[in-house]
């Protein structure tokens, strides 16, 4: 028989389904609870509410799991590509060699932005932020592809929707560094996967021959694949909410975007950087930056610490945090930064304000020392995670769609004003 839980309220007894997880994890079912009872529940900032059942992501925060599609995600990070990620990511499984093939190849084929999108791109002043500007140009993607807009889309063209964005995003996300510089943009060259012919586009100058450097194209890859998904977070939850009220994949990412932008999400990475700086430049007193984040009078935090979900460690930290050695020793870089990152962690790893509340360094903590070390400018990091992100917010999409799931519509508990009469603004 199968579990149910028991809720009582007042002299009246309700039973509740217990719904459970091919990883154990178990859920009370209350989609019927105000039709029953007229109560409904309150979990402000959704700390403990499923919103949605999916087979994509499985992570346990206590334990510092985090596997794709059952996947481990050290051995996808030290086995597989982004793009190979990608397709597991969205269709489900890992690809044979034919069909990478074909998804490499649909992906290339759409690698060109329409010139048309230029005259936006160059609306913006250069100095604007990457991620106002990448969430814009995604959003107006939908505008040169109508036939995204059509609700109830069959499956070739929601495929067709996902090669282009997959393609365009690349090429869009080059344009804004170039952008960023001054350069001239660099056309894709499809002769390259996916990673190769986005740092081509980036990194290539029309004065100077391209050398592919394997190590950077590989810890590129890494670190495309460790932001390749992360279940319910908050870009992605808002991903879910926007495509539930039928608007097109797009409009959908874009808001996902924006999401992702805020330091507490994906803008971590950048906040990271701009505090280590702040702590070199202040002369490197590691200890006083720590009694900051302590103390509650102070609204300073450590960026790139703690997690909603990881109470234990963050397994893409621990990947992270490797790799990052690695790069630096093959590319030679010194950074000093490196140094007063490295003591901080030790620094908070041991006290006991930190160990309390269980707050370890996150995947933000070290990703900005390698995309610095692979010459990105502090304020592309966002936009960096966002083109890693970008297959799982496809992939949370299409399960939306697929499963068929009803508008996102969250209740509340009213707590304003009541019966008040309209008063005269004389009178007021
Ligand atoms: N530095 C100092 N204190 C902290 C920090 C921090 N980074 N993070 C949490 N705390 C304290 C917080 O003040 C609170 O203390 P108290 O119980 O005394 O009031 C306690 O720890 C719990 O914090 P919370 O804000 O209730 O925890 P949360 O689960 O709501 O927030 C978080 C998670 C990631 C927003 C938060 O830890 C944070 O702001 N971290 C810094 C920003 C950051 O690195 N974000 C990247 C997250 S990983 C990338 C991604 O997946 O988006």
């Amino acid at each position: 028989m199968s579990e149910t839980a028991q809720l009582k309220i007042g002299d009246k007894t309700y039973d509740l389904p217990v719904i459970e997880g091919t990883e154990n994890e178990k859920a009370l079912d209350i989609s019927k609870l105000r039709d029953l009872t007229g109560y409904i529940t309150l979990d402000i900032g959704y700390k403990n509410t499923g919103a949605t059942k999916s087979a994509i992501t499985f992570l346990d925060g206590e334990q510092g799991i985090l596997k794709y599609r059952g996947y481990p995600i050290e051995q996808l990070a030290e086995k597989s590509t982004f793009i190979e990620v990608a397709y597991l990511l969205i269709y489900g499984k890992l690809p044979t060699t034919e069909q990478l093939d074909k998804f490499q190849f649909e992906i290339n084929r759409h690698t060109l932005v329409h010139e048309d999108m230029k005259k936006f791109f160059d609306g913006f002043p250069s100095k604007s932020h990457p991620m106002g500007q990448l969430s814009s140009l995604i959003g107006a993607l939908a505008a040169f592809n109508p036939e995204s807009l059509e609700p109830g889309l069959s499956a070739e063209i929601v495929d067709l929707e996902i090669h282009k964005l997959i393609a365009k995003m690349s090429t869009i996300v080059s344009w804004i560094y170039k952008k960023s510089l001054g350069h001239p943009v660099n056309y894709p060259k499809n002769k390259f996967d996916y990673v190769t012919n986005f740092m081509y586009m980036t990194f290539s100058q029309p004065t100077e021959q391209y050398e592919i450097n394997p190590v950077v194209i590989s810890a590129m890859n890494k670190l495309l694949i460790l932001h390749a998904d992360h279940e319910q977070n908050c870009s992605a939850s808002t991903v879910r909410i926007v495509g539930s009220s039928d608007a097109n994949l797009y409009a959908s990412i874009s808001a996902g975007i924006s999401a992702l932008w805020g330091p507490l999400h994906g803008g971590a990475n950048q906040a990271v950087i701009e505090m280590l700086e702040q702590i070199k430049e202040d002369g490197g007193d590691t200890d006083k930056w720590i009694n900051k984040a302590k103390d509650k009078n102070d609204p300073f935090r450590l960026m790139g610490f703690g997690h909603r979900v990881y109470k234990n460690f963050d397994p893409r930290a621990k990947i992270i945090k490797k790799a990052c050695d690695d790069i630096l020793e093959n590319l030679g870089v010194q950074d000093e930064v490196l140094e007063i990152a490295k003591r901080l962690e030790e620094v908070a790893l041991k006290d006991p304000y930190f160990v309390e509340r269980k707050l370890y360094p996150n995947v933000d903590f070290y990703s900005g020392i390698i995309y610095r070390a692979l010459g990105f400018p502090t304020d592309m990091f966002t936009v960096l995670f966002a083109l890693g992100r970008l297959p799982g917010w496809i992939a949370q999409w299409k399960e939306m769609k697929e499963n068929k799931e009803p508008i996102g519509r969250p209740r509340q508990i009213y707590t304003g004003a009541t019966d008040l009469d309209y008063n005269d603004i004389s009178s007021r």
